[in-house]
């Protein structure tokens, strides 16, 4: 079922500056163990992803502070794979402290990288899209997902929350990490920013509540990313689209690429949580998309 297009504060250029980083923050902080596992879940998938050897870049689209590419810069054994990290409003003070503590590892792009439009990248990548996708108005996804598509290798989307009920009652919860936050990050800057917009004008649990609702509401269920890869890939081309009880991911690679190993199109009613059993047991034969 198709909902309006509803507006997210995050994409509203009227907030303040330290209002939207507050926002960023709680976002990281609530996908983040010990209060849910999403990012270490992305990470491990990317990396056993990247155990294939076919890629030399990963890069984090829509990255925000850049959770995913921190930590597959901490992980053992991707010498050599580098992760450019970028967004359409990049955190330069983040971005920049990430590629400090990790120089061989991760590249920084400080100027607004748009993937909605179309990117050059280099050979070998991998994009990542981290609770990104739902920001593109639906009648510019299948351009986008072309161009993306177009641009790399692989492309590997995922969302800490998914079209679904169960996902939106879960919602509210993230009152906790919001509320904890100043204490939680009171080692990094922004203290006061921090108390000011979570506890002396607790406006930012409030707007997460919406906009993480909203973001339910804009997502693709399984089937409506099935039909619309069906179109997008060619016949015989394999994807992968399933979730979790929280979250959803959806990997294909790109029809001009060689398949280094095929995808399998898992689609499941449900399965454990997202840090628990492997969302995405490779089944044999791979079922191609169509
Ligand atoms: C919900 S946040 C997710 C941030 C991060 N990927 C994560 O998982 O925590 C969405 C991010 O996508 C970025 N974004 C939205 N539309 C974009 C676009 N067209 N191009 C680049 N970045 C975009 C926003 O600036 C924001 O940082």
């Amino acid at each position: 079922m198709q909902f309006p297009h509803l507006f997210e504060v995050m994409d509203q250029s009227w907030p303040p500056a330290s209002l939207h980083a507050t926002m960023r923050e709680i976002l990281e902080c609530g996908n983040s163990k010990p209060f849910r596992p999403y990012y270490q879940w992305v990470a491990d998938e990317v990396a056993s992803v990247l155990a294939e050897g076919e890629y030399d870049y990963v890069v984090e689209l829509g990255a925000g502070t850049a959770p995913i590419s921190r930590l597959l810069a901490k992980k053992p054994g991707l010498d050599g794979v580098k992760m450019i990290v970028c967004d359409d409003h990049p955190d330069a003070e983040t971005f920049g402290d990430l590629q400090r503590q990790y120089p061989d590892k991760i590249v920084a792009r400080n100027e607004p990288v748009d993937f909605s439009k179309p990117q050059e990248w280099p050979p070998r990548t991998l994009l990542l899209l981290s609770g990104a996708f739902h920001h593109i108005p639906p009648a510019l996804r299948r351009e986008v997902l072309e161009n993306l598509t177009k641009s790399a290798q692989r492309v590997m989307v995922c969302e800490p929350l998914r079209k679904a009920p169960v996902s939106m009652i879960f919602v509210p919860f993230s009152i906790f990490p919001a509320m904890l936050l100043p204490i939680w990050f009171f080692g990094r800057p922004g203290k006061l920013r921090r108390m000011l917009w979570c506890w002396l004008a607790p406006i930012a649990p409030v707007i997460f509540w919406w906009d993480g609702l909203v973001s339910c509401l804009r997502m693709w269920t399984d089937s409506e990313w099935k039909a619309n890869l069906q179109e997008l890939l060619p016949t015989g081309r394999k994807a992968s689209i399933g979730h979790s009880l929280f979250c959803q991911m959806v990997t294909w690679v790109s029809p001009t690429k060689p398949d280094p190993q095929p995808t399998a199109e898992v689609l499941q009613e449900c399965c454990a949580q997202e840090g628990g059993e492997r969302p995405f047991p490779a089944p044999s034969p791979p079922a191609e998309v169509s």
